[in-house]
């Protein structure tokens, strides 16, 4: 959380940090800063979003070609102009922007109140700042030695970015636990929470791994380790396009993203899903497709929507591969000391692949000796590094905070995991196997025609906004749909809403149910289905609204529901990614009639670097 961004080199650095600033919006928007040299120290910052601080600042004076920015998810302290970053020191002569947690602050804050110093702000950042200050003050040194010296002290995650007023064309930079990215332009450079800043600029990069520092200057790149040794920077080429982040023509990225689906889906199948020669390549998981058919246990990590994946997934992995599968919130998993045995397999999904709870998870079950699979979106990320294999999910950058398209994708491939890891142990027949690979093959054909009911479910939308809760249900494979359709709602429309397995219902929510209850209920054609109708049956016999997710054709359930939201038909194992569309669509178009900003909803973040 938190995006930062640096810029030096013979550009005017303001309007290429606010650009990049944009860009990194999704990470967080509490309040926006920008530092940049210019014979002194100049410091803007404000409470809001980029806008406002660019909106408060016309007219002043912006020159500079080195430069930083932040805009911040809040941490320590509420958003305030005070705790916006960047942070000057005492002193005055340093700036510092910071990404992430300094857990030990409070005690090196009253090492430094003893010394005298007084703080601006609530922040940890403040205080790692003056740190650095008193470090570089008592030991006569260089802002890159006190950094160091610093760091060891530290307790935490961190991104930081320093300006001396001293060395005016040099950035100082450090992580340790939340990403960062260095452009290398033509006497240039360039830095970001991710790439996507510095895109249209330049497509070589290196991303600074854990414990290292880097020494920025127009035309020098050095990285340290904190022992002060020189690493050899490892540039990357990336592929990303600048088209693949802007809204070209939509209104909202949420919306871009929820109709990109038909590709990113297909993306995600190219070059692995072989249906006439009945193959799934998958080359970041063959070398451990032994371990996984071999496996007892396969333990899926991840947050929020990622998390939703992992259920789908469980069911598909049981169904299929005849593997006990045990889905866990990373956030949980990582600190209750869990039992991982020889042979167990550990899939972690992430769509940033830097989700802090998810990362530490997996390095602590690394370091207990299980093997790691990621399912990540972005590439080269934290949670892909650490990751002994695995497939990307090929989404392409998802910038709405409410993770749609990263969803599909993540279920495409743990799909083609699940398949292939299922024929190569033999516990799916020819026939189901193949019936499976044509039924995934024409999930993006299914996904588009799912889409062209946007304008009847931006209606429903109009109808049910004002509702105060929704309750969605689902079982099977759609109980995760369900669970995702009241995540999304409540995202992005700030509508209470709950998703529950169908059956489960009658001990506990159907005390909530009455005329004003919207009731969401995924009901297409499967396994469960009579069951579900009979749910629904329960809903109406109290009154409740029900808005059914039904197959095509199924005039019989559509004649019992108050609403319904068309599918195609589909089989059960890959109908997640079909009925889970609309459910995008409802959230999406009640989240705009109310007015909200869907794309940045409040208090979210895209990518939590934080615990
Ligand atoms: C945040 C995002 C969600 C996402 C979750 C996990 O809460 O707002 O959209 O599902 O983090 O993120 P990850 O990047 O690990 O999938």
């Amino acid at each position: 959380m938190c995006g930062i961004v640096g810029y030096t080199g013979p550009k005017e650095a303001y309007p290429v940090i606010i650009k990049g600033l944009k860009r990194l919006e999704y990470r967080g928007y509490d309040s926006t800063g920008v530092a940049l040299q210019d014979g002194a120290l100049k410091v803007y910052k404000k409470k809001g979003k980029v806008a406002e601080l660019e909106d408060a600042i016309v007219g002043k004076d912006l020159h500079g070609h080195t430069g930083i920015g932040h805009t911040r998810w809040a941490t320590h302290g509420e958003p305030s102009d005070a705790n916006a970053h960047p942070h000057q020191s005492s002193s005055g002569k340093l700036a510092m922007i910071h990404n992430g947690i300094i857990e030990n602050y409070v005690q090196l804050k009253q090492e430094l109140i003893n010394k005298g110093y007084q703080f601006k702000s609530e922040t940890d950042t403040e205080v790692l700042l003056n740190f650095i200050e008193e470090i570089k003050k008592n030991n006569h040194c260089s802002l890159e030695e006190a950094v160091r010296v610093a760091l060891k002290r530290v307790t935490g995650a961190y991104v930081i970015l320093l300006l001396d007023a001293d060395e005016p064309e040099t950035i100082i930079a450090a992580r340790k636990g939340s990403p960062l990215v260095i452009g290398i332009g033509k006497g240039e450079h360039f830095l970001g929470s991710d790439a996507s800043p510095m895109l249209e600029y330049t497509k070589e990069v290196v991303y600074v791994n854990d414990y290292e520092l880097a020494i920025v200057k127009p035309d020098e790149l050095i990285l340290k380790n904190l022992g002060n040794e020189k690493i050899t920077p490892y540039v990357q080429k990336l592929d990303i396009e600048l088209a693949a982040i802007e809204k070209g023509g939509y209104e909202h990225f949420m919306l871009k993203e929820i109709f990109e689906q038909p590709h990113t889906i297909y993306d995600c199948l190219r070059g692995r899903l072989d249906t006439a020669g009945g193959t799934i390549i998958m080359s970041g998981i063959q070398q451990y497709a032994d371990q996984v058919m071999k496996a007892n246990r396969i333990v899926m990590i991840a947050c929020g929507t990622s998390w939703h994946a992992g259920l789908v997934a469980e069911y598909i992995f049981e169904e299929l591969c005849r593997i006990n599968v045990e889905v866990e919130y990373a956030s949980e998993f990582r600190y209750r000391n869990p039992v991982i045995n020889p042979g167990d397999v550990i899939i972690a999904i992430s769509q940033s692949g830097e989700t802090a709870d998810t990362l530490v998870a997996i390095e602590n079950a690394k370091a207990q000796g299980a093997i790691i699979l990621g399912v990540v979106n972005v590439v080269g990320s934290s949670i892909a590094r650490v990751s002994h294999g695995g497939a990307y999910t090929h989404a392409g950058p998802e910038i709405g905070v409410a993770s749609t398209k990263a969803f599909t994708a993540q279920l495409a491939v743990l799909t083609m995991i699940a398949l292939k890891i299922a024929h190569d142990k033999g516990t799916i027949d020819r026939d189901r196997y193949m019936h499976l690979l044509n039924e995934l093959s024409e999930v993006p054909n299914k996904v588009e025609t799912v889409l062209k009911s946007k304008d009847k479910i931006k209606k429903l939308a109009e109808k049910y906004k004002d509702a105060r809760d929704f309750l969605y249900l689902g079982r099977g494979y759609n109980f995760p749909v369900a669970l995702e359709g009241a995540l999304k709602l409540k995202e992005i429309s700030y509508i209470h809403a709950e998703g529950y397995p169908a059956a489960e219902m009658k001990h506990g929510p159907i005390a909530l149910v009455d005329e004003h209850l919207p009731v969401v209920v995924v009901a297409t054609k499967d396994a469960y289905h009579q069951k579900v109708v009979s749910n629904i049956q329960e809903i109406k016999a109290r009154k409740g609204k029900v808005i059914a997710v039904i197959s095509e054709g199924d005039t019989d359930t559509a004649a019992i529901c108050d609403d319904v939201l068309i599918v195609p038909e589909a089989d059960e194992i890959v109908a997640p990614m079909l009925s889970v569309v609309p459910l995008q669509l409802l959230a999406y178009y009640i989240g705009v009639a109310k007015g909200f900003d869907v794309d940045k909803p409040r208090n979210l973040a895209k990518s939590v670097t934080v615990e």
